[in-house]
């Protein structure tokens, strides 16, 4: 595996087919299990690792977000990576310059409370398409709505990249697989997997059970009240239609729970696609 810091580096192999797993560091399981499926489907695999400043809000872990660039690239290199893109944030962005707004499917929840977040996103992934030149893309679903912007994305601009959406790896007891769970002490650690839990549930209540509107409302209102009560604060628990990304009262084929609570300092995120 090589590591390249500058864009004018990054070969591009003729007659391979190109994935590419854009990446922040602080690899996991979650991060090797894209450059795992990206070897297995293609001749050649790059992954960027890359802290983009521009998708960290005021008061957000940019600077406590994890960097130990040697430890990642062996990572790396033994799930089949060929080449680690590593680029500093001057070579990425020289200037702050023109950005990418995705429309609507960034206004509600990870878009409402993390302002400008997803322009950070859609911008940097858009200038990694350009820089690597892919044709195929890997995300993991854990991050739903980041996986809806970039389709989108992608789509609305005609970019030559097919994005694969991969499932959430998970710990054994649940806990989806995120860079920001090290931040969690061991007591927040032990109630973490709640978060799960209560999706998993209310995924069961809600599905194939033909709930009105109130029924809907009470399983999502008795989620949140139960995870406040073990400890989380909850920012939202939702279910939605994945084509808008609104609230919707129907647990119907094309929707999904998702949700957003803290630990202590720490945001979690995760979802279930019914
Ligand atoms: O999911 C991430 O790690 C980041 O949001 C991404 C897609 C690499 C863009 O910086």
């Amino acid at each position: 595996m090589q590591i390249v810091h500058v864009i004018s580096d990054l070969p591009h192999p003729a007659n391979q087919t190109v994935g590419f797993v854009p990446t922040m560091g602080g690899f996991h399981e979650g991060h090797l299990s894209l450059m795992r499926t990206a070897k297995a489907e293609c001749g050649f695999v790059v992954a960027s690792l890359f802290v983009n400043p521009t998708q960290f809000g005021a008061g957000e872990d940019f600077e406590r977000y994890p960097r130990n660039l040697e430890r990642d690239a062996e990572m790396a290199q033994a799930a089949g990576v060929d080449i680690l893109f590593a680029p500093t944030t001057d070579e990425m962005y020289p200037r702050r310059g023109t950005t990418i707004h995705v429309p609507a499917v960034t206004t509600l929840w990870e878009g409402a409370s993390r302002p400008g977040h997803f322009e950070g996103v859609a911008t940097i992934v858009c200038k990694l398409f350009n820089v690597v030149r892919p044709n195929v893309a890997y995300f993991g679903l854990k991050d739903l709505q980041q996986c809806l912007v970039i389709s989108r994305m992608t789509a609305d601009l005609n970019l030559p990249v097919t994005v694969s959406l991969q499932p959430t790896v998970r710990e054994s007891d649940g806990l989806a697989l995120s860079s920001r769970n090290m931040y969690l002490t061991e007591s927040e650690r032990a109630i973490a997997p709640e978060l799960q839990r209560q999706l998993i549930s209310s995924a069961l209540a809600l599905k194939d059970n033909n709930l009105s509107s109130e029924e809907v409302e009470v399983q999502l209102r008795h989620a949140k009240s139960s995870l406040e009560a073990v400890g989380f604060r909850v920012d939202y628990f939702e279910l939605i239609d994945l084509s808008s990304t609104h609230s919707t009262h129907s647990a119907k084929e094309g929707s999904a729970l998702i949700a957003a609570a803290y630990l202590g300092k720490t945001r979690l995120i995760d979802n279930i696609i019914l």
